[in-house]
Order: structure tokens, then C-alpha cells, then sequence
């Protein structure tokens, strides 16, 4: 059967597993940055930047209105953030777990969020709005926002269809969705990247945050993510339109792109 959701080990049923989520992204949130860069040799750092610039034309816009889900500590929001014009509305960057968001404020937050030597160097700076909520309740009013993005939190909710569903009620029509998500690459790079990200990762993840769990956690719930056939499945059901998906780095990871109709 399909997956329907995310389900840490030990959790059983929906709510379970977003707490078990918070709880664990909570406890790693001092390490998160450091293993990230860490585990994927810096790499990451270009998905983000590629899957941002993937939407520069409606960054460009300075009314448009913008979400990151599932922000964490805030590369995405970064990235999106550098293609902003002064003065543009702010990007809200959503996450459920109170220590990464934190974080990622410190970074992307207004000015007196920051710590005294990363204020921005104008008022006109673009910045983010941190809203600590559940990306399948978001605290946004129906047919708001013109492009949602989110790099690695989607395959965490605890219900896909749902996450979609929520995504899809919050865009305009004509509105636009990126997904930034791992995937499993084929062949004799697989192979051997599985040997890395299955038996490798782990090991260093455990030794950098002294506990088995979360970078356990990553593997499986990769490995349990719909693959992008699937995925792209989902997106149409949950009512979007030029669905796509474009690998990065040999389909270690991937960009899902969709778009809210604009007729219904
Ligand atoms: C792997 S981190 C990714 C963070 C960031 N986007 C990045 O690329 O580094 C996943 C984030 O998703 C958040 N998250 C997972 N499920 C969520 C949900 N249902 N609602 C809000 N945030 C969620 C976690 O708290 C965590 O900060």
C-alpha cells in the first residue's frame, strides 16, 4: 500500500508521528546546520539555491506573497530571500518545532530577531515572518499566496494528501508549488549512495549527536517516500496541474513543481 504519511518508529497514528517529528527535529536543532553541511559535503547548498531560482520570477515581484514550509533553520528561506527586491512583503516561513524555527529566525527573522551582527545592513532588507504552526493547518487565509516552496520537510507530515490539500486551499489560483525532496538514485551510483546514506550517515549522525534515532529516522523515511511517479500522482489528485519533477545531483534529490489551476 502506498505511503500515506510519515510514521517515526514507534508512533501509531497521525498524531503520533507529527509529535515524535517536532520532538526529534527539537532535540537536533543545535546540530542540524553542522551535520547537514556535514553529511552532504555542502551540496545542499546548491539544491536550495537552484530550487529558489526556479521561482525568481515571482520573487521579482515585490507584492508577491510567499511561504516557506517546514523552514527549519532557514537555508530555503535564505535563498529565497536574495531573490527578493528591497522593500518586498516579507516570505513566511512556517515550521511546528519551536528550537529550529528559533534558529532560522535569528537568521531570516525581522531585525529584532537577529542577533546585534546579522541585523541586515537596511530597513528595505528583505526578511521572513516566523510562524511557528502545523503545515497541515496553516495559519493563512484560502487563496493568499502566490508560490509555496518547502526542501525537505514534506516527506515528515504526518499525512501527504492532507499536507497537499492544505497547500492547495492556501495558493491563489495560478499560484505556484515547489517541493524539494530526496529521492533514491538507480544504478551502480545508487548502490553505492545507499551504502552511504543507509550505513554511513548513521554512524556519523550518532556520533556528532550522541543518539541512535534521528539519522535513522532520515534513511527510512526516504526509503518509504513515494517515488516521483507516484508523487506526481498525488499532486494531480490533490487538484494541481503542470506537475513535474526535475532531478538534482543524479536524483539524489529532486524538485517537484505544480501550479493551483487558475480556472477551477
Ligand atoms: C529536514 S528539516 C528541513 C529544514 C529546512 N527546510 C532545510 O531545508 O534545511 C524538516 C523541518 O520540517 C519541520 N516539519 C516537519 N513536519 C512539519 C509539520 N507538519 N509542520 C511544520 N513543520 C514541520 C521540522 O520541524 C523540521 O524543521
Amino acid at each position: 500500500m502506498p505511503a500515506t504519511g510519515a510514521r517515526p518508529a514507534g508512533a501509531a497514528d497521525e498524531a503520533g508521528a507529527a509529535l515524535a517529528v517536532r520532538q526529534m527535529f527539537d532535540s537536533i536543532a543545535p546540530r542540524y546546520d553542522l551535520l547537514n553541511h556535514l553529511l552532504s559535503a555542502n551540496v545542499d547548498r546548491l539544491w536550495w539555491r537552484k530550487a529558489a531560482r526556479r521561482f525568481q520570477q515571482i520573487l521579482a515581484r515585490p507584492e508577491a506573497s510567499v511561504l516557506d514550509i517546514c523552514c527549519g533553520t532557514g537555508d530555503l528561506t535564505l535563498a529565497l530571500l536574495k531573490l527578493r527586491p528591497r522593500g518586498a512583503q516579507p516570505v513566511f516561513a512556517v515550521d511546528f518545532a519551536p528550537a529550529m524555527l528559533r534558529r532560522g529566525a535569528q537568521r531570516f527573522g525581522p531585525p529584532e530577531f537577529r542577533k546585534p551582527w546579522k541585523r541586515p545592513p537596511s530597513p528595505e532588507a528583505p526578511y521572513a515572518i516566523p510562524l511557528e504552526a502545523d503545515a497541515l493547518h496553516l495559519p493563512l487565509r484560502s487563496e493568499s499566496l502566490d508560490l509555496i516552496v518547502t526542501a525537505f520537510g514534506f516527506r515528515n507530515l504526518a499525512n501527504y494528501e492532507a499536507g497537499l490539500k492544505e497547500y492547495h486551499r492556501a495558493l491563489k489560483p495560478g499560484g505556484q508549488l515547489g517541493i524539494l525532496e530526496f529521492g533514491e538514485p538507480g544504478g551502480l551510483l545508487g548502490r553505492a549512495y545507499a551504502l552511504y546514506f543507509r550505513r554511513v550517515l548513521p554512524a556519523i549522525g550518532r556520533m556528532v549527536i550522541g543518539k541512535d534515532g534521528p539519522y535513522n529516522y532520515l534513511p527510512s523515511s526516504v526509503g518509504d517516500f513515494p517515488p516521483p511517479g507516484e508523487m506526481l500522482e498525488m499532486l494531480q489528485r490533490a487538484g494541481f496541474v503542470e506537475c513535474a519533477w526535475q532531478p538534482y545531483t543524479f536524483g539524489i534529490a529532486g524538485l517537484y513543481t505544480a501550479a493551483r489551476p487558475t480556472v477551477v
